[in-house]
């Protein structure tokens, strides 16, 4: 049996899987965010380990863990996580949405060789300028500093006492020499930094360390349970959905939006605001366009009106053409393709006739729009999208489904009922690191149903994209 435990932003989930990959238990823990000024989201890491205890309790109610081989991990990504010399938590996590160091970020950014060695553009989101902005702002605390650690690597020092990140998520922090697989000294020199104050590296399929002997106890797993290094939960999510080499690709619709294609190769193109990061796999490589607010826009609109979500979206019908009214999902500034950290979310053109139906659908729309928005910029690159499916929470929504598939051309299909978020990818990366096996990433789930494009609509989505991009740029000049 293996553990997969995704560290999620809303919360922690842990899944076991058996040698045949079939499900046997899951379970999961909330996880809320903090946002103490407008930019800012900031998490506890205390409460990763009390939601990953809670999470690993549950399991063992459910049954034995005595067979487990293996612990694979998955995590929202570019988070600093900073460590004294004890390796006590210095401050709240700085989280992948946060953009109060958009100024350091720009400074970075400046300096030609981020790009040169990342293949990235130094974003607000990712971990180096969060660096910086410590260094600026709590100077006492950076002053103190001994280790950043990525997310899901602090739920790795508390299983295995070790500090070990993997190339995924290392990719994610702009200190990455992305095509060499390596730390890149002179980065982190720019940010004050050593590679003293960096975790070991390795591979998302190869062993990470051992399981504490007391965490076995706890929780009656075996004495040498292995912890591989697992992936950001983007790569994490790939794996589990054999999305591995190129012309696979698949939307993500979680707290953020994800376009992700797996690449053979390492070729950045870092203009465009496509990520481009190592996979969890060996010599592999994958470009993706991140929304910010993909779910987390109808989780805020559902908020304000004092609904659900899923009751919202469930009662829209079939597909239309999109209404007049329009929807910018910029909650937190957008990184692909805007690279905008100031950029705050609207809705244009209300009149006296719309109702919460025909917001809901501007909600949508505005990040289909998004979404198509970073098709565009993948595919610029030169990255071929050829067969696309789709995960997430806002997957179960086919009215979004089919706008997305529409705006984009192309049958998005969605896998049968089951779970293939990060936690089912980690646990695969946990059997690989276990077993030495090595073909476990790359088989896709069964497709249940495809959803296609709605020719009629097509001209219309773009049509209304056109407007979108228009509303943008309308937006910029009152920032
Ligand atoms: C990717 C990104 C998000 C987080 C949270 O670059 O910032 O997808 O990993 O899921």
């Amino acid at each position: 049996m293996y553990i997969g435990l995704d560290l999620g932003t809303s919360g922690l989930k842990g899944i076991v899987i058996d040698d045949s990959q079939t499900i046997l238990a899951e379970a999961t823990a909330p996880l809320t965010v903090s946002r103490k000024a407008d930019g800012w989201s900031e998490q506890d890491p205390a409460d990763w380990i009390t939601a990953a205890q809670t999470v690993l309790g549950a399991l063992k109610s459910k049954l034995s863990l005595d067979g487990v081989r293996a612990i694979g991990l998955s995590g929202h990504m570019h988070g600093a996580t900073l460590l004294d010399a004890s390796d006590a938590v210095l401050r709240p996590c700085i989280l992948w949405n946060d953009t109060r160091s958009s100024a350091e970020a720009a400074a970075l950014d400046a300096d030609p060789r981020f790009r040169a060695l990342t293949g990235n553009i130094v974003f607000p989101g990712f971990t180096a300028p969060k660096i910086d902005w410590v260094r600026h702002n709590e100077p006492e605390i950076f002053a103190k500093l001994a280790k950043v650690l990525l997310p899901k690597d602090y739920l790795r020092l508390w299983l295995t006492g070790e500090h070990v990140a993997e190339m995924s998520d290392a990719a994610g922090t702009s200190w990455l020499d992305t095509g060499a697989r390596a730390w890149s000294d002179d980065l982190l020199e720019a940010t004050h930094l050593t590679r003293d104050n960096m975790p070991r590296l390795v591979e998302g399929s190869d062993v990470s360390g051992t399981l504490r002997a007391d965490i076995a106890a706890q929780f009656g797993l075996p004495s040498n349970v292995v912890v591989a290094g697992g992936g950001g939960d983007n790569a994490a999510s790939a794996v589990g959905v054999g999305v591995v080499k190129s012309g696979d690709a698949f939307i993500s619709l979680g707290t953020s939006g994800v376009l992700f294609a797996a690449c053979d190769a390492y070729s950045p193109d870092a203009a465009s605001a496509v990520h481009t990061f190592c996979h969890a796999l060996p010599d592999t490589w994958h470009q993706m366009g991140v929304i910010l607010a993909a779910a987390d826009a109808m989780n805020w609109f559902g908020r304000v009106m004092g609904a659900a979500p899923a009751e919202l979206t469930g009662a829209l019908g079939p597909l239309t053409a999109p209404a007049r009214t329009l929807f910018l999902p910029y909650l937190g500034g957008e990184r692909t393709p805007h690279n905008d950290a100031t950029i705050r979310a609207s809705f244009l053109h209300l009149d006296h006739a719309t109702d919460s139906a025909a917001m809901t659908r501007a909600v949508l729309e505005g990040v289909t729009f998004a979404v198509r928005d970073s098709y565009d910029a993948l595919t610029s690159t030169g990255t071929p999208i050829e067969r696309l499916i789709a995960v997430g929470g806002g997957s179960k929504s086919d009215y979004w489904v089919q706008a997305i598939a529409t705006m984009l051309g192309m049958p998005i299909g969605l896998p049968v009922a089951g779970d293939y978020g990060g936690a089912f990818g980690a646990a695969r990366l946990g059997l690989m690191a276990a077993t030495g096996e090595t073909t476990a990433a790359a088989s896709a789930p069964q497709i249940a149903r495809t959803i296609d494009p709605v020719p009629a609509l097509q001209d219309a989505f773009l049509a209304r994209h056109a407007d979108y991009q228009a509303a943008y740029k309308a937006l910029k000049t009152l920032n």
